[in-house]
């Protein structure tokens, strides 16, 4: 009777690992594994439930079983292990595949900035007079009024101060600039008695009643040349290439006689109209013409105050305003835009 107890428990571990293994091999998770484990070897598994039975056989018969039991436990311990650790990779791997990064899918498509217009003007400017030979010379947005205006041929009470009303600093004396202009005296007392051609680009301020075409602060770009024969047709021939390259080779230009105080005699340049190619529009005005710049023959007591004798150099200089070249060059009406910050406005360029 015994021996057939024992038989019949060696048979049931021996049929406990095959159940256990196949089960074990359906786990497939860490979850799952668990749940196995307290089913087959936990105290309250299904190994134990066998072993509860070993009190049913001899002393001899004992030690056989308890052996084949132990290794029927170890083989099971030793398939969790290895069955855990190959979920654990799996599962590490399957959390990886999910959080990697494709590839091969398209970007977003970055919204890439622009050059502002007034810059891109600017930089034309640049390039145009640099190949003429022109340096450019950086001059200070704040001045005194003795460079501002006094320098200039403009003296206190000077009727021609009031086109050029500014803003004014607490110090006596120290203003925002108005106009490059100063930046002559500036570049004239660093290079005197040398020749000079030097354009001075940057931001100009005016007590303005600030509407579609004009700003209280703004760009200028000044031009300024120096030597010892230095005529009009000089200026003529710097400007209409100037003109031409700006503008496109073949547009009209015009000079108008006009009055700047340091300048002698001075002049305003205008350029056939850019959207309606001299027909009149609301753009020009109905006149035909755009207003580009104004310039002159360097005043001789501007001269003087630079630094040259008057009667040995001669010069000329000019004053435009990229602010409205860019405005006529790309149809803009109203020069406030430029400041909004509002993106939309350099669609069209
Ligand atoms: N400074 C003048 C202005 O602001 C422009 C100018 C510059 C005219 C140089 C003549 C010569 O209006």
């Amino acid at each position: 009777m015994s021996k057939i107890v024992q038989q019949d428990i060696l048979q049931q571990l021996q049929q406990l690992q095959r159940v256990a293994q196949t089960a074990l091999a359906q786990a497939n998770t860490t979850e799952a594994t668990r749940e196995w484990y307290s089913e087959y070897l936990s105290r309250k598994g299904r190994l134990t439930s066998i072993l509860r039975n070993l009190g049913s056989l001899s002393a001899e018969e004992r030690p056989l079983v308890g052996k084949v039991a132990n290794e029927v436990k170890a083989v099971l311990e030793n398939a969790l292990q290895e069955r855990q650790t190959s979920i654990a990779q799996a599962e590490l791997e399957a959390v990886r595949r999910a959080e990697s990064v494709d590839v091969t899918l398209p970007g977003r498509p970055q919204n890439l900035g622009k050059l502002h217009i007034t810059t891109r003007v600017l930089r034309d400017i640049y390039a145009i007079f640099t190949a003429m030979g022109f340096q450019i010379y950086d001059s200070p947005e704040v001045e005194t009024d003795e460079y501002n205006f006094q320098l200039l041929n403009i003296p206190p009470g000077h009727p021609a101060r009031d086109m050029w009303d500014t803003f004014y600093t607490t110090t006596p004396g120290l203003i925002l600039r108005t106009h490059t202009s100063p930046g002559q005296i500036h570049a004239m007392r660093e290079y005197a008695p040398e020749p000079i051609r030097v354009i001075l680009p940057g931001k100009c301020y005016r007590y303005e009643a600030v509407d579609a075409s004009h700003e209280s602060m703004f760009y200028q770009v000044e031009g300024l040349a120096i030597g010892k024969h230095i005529t009009f047709s000089d200026l003529k021939g710097v400007l209409i290439n100037f003109a031409n390259q700006m503008y496109g080779e073949g547009r009209k230009a015009r000079f108008r006689k006009s009055y700047f105080p340091f300048t002698e005699p001075s002049v305003e340049m205008d350029i056939e109209c850019v959207l309606c190619g001299g027909k009149g529009c609301p753009v020009c005005k109905y006149s035909g013409w755009l207003e580009m710049l104004g310039a002159g023959m360097v005043h001789p007591r501007v001269l003087q105050n630079g630094g040259y004798d008057p009667t040995e150099f001669s010069g000329f200089a000019f004053g435009m305003g990229p602010d409205r070249i860019a405005l006529q060059k790309y149809g803009i009406d109203d020069i406030r835009y430029f400041f909004t910050n509002d993106a939309r406005l350099f669609e069209r360029v």
